[in-house]
């Protein structure tokens, strides 16, 4: 029988908790999904493509069937370069299906073999963005909860540099003794 692989692309700045429960449900129905990290020249990212491809690589190890790239171009492009069938998309609330409907059906207009799969995170992540969670660091909020505890530590060094200092110190230290 023929794998069946999805692609799950996004600009994921940063990871979430949705997206990582997100990637949990696809791996569970496609045979390969590779999370797929858009490379967009024209946005100024908070982390990273290497930061965020790290972090997605890590958080992500334990699953056996996903990988992790980055892509820039047309989504359906990249999607035939790795023989995908499927892109995975997940849809938190009404307000994200207009723009999610739009992208899938020219995604579908551009490759009519190419199948759009949505799949709704657990309701607890329902209201969780990328763009909030960036918004409410960097006004000092608390995203315990949100994100995983890896990416809470990396938005709060990039936010406050001399806590990376302290973390580099502690690791050095650490390493020494
Ligand atoms: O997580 P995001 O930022 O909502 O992801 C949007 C993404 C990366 C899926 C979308 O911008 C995309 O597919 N970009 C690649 C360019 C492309 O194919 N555009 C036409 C799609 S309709």
């Amino acid at each position: 029988m023929t794998k069946v692989i999805a692609i799950y692309p996004g600009s994921f700045d940063p990871p979430t908790n949705g997206h990582l429960d997100l990637i949990e449900r696809g791996s569970k129905i496609f045979d390969e999904l590779v999370v797929a990290i858009l490379r967009n020249a024209e946005k100024s990212p908070l982390f990273s493509l290497a930061e965020r491809r790290l972090m997605l690589e890590a958080l992500t190890a334990h699953f056996k069937n996903v990988q992790v790239d980055t892509f820039d171009g047309l989504t359906v492009d990249y999607a035939n370069r790795v023989g995908a069938s499927a892109v995975l998309r997940g849809i938190r609330a009404l307000s994200d299906y207009e723009y999610e409907l739009q992208m899938a059906l020219m995604n579908r207009k551009l490759q009519p073999e190419l199948e759009t799969v949505f799949m709704m995170p657990a309701e607890q992540y329902s209201y969780v963005s990328s763009r909030l969670v960036r918004e409410v660091a960097q006004l000092g909020g608390s995203i315990k909860d949100l994100v995983p505890e890896m990416v809470e530590q990396r938005l709060r060094e990039k936010l406050d540099p001399a806590i990376k200092l302290q973390h580099a110190r502690k690791t050095k230290a650490g390493k020494r003794a």
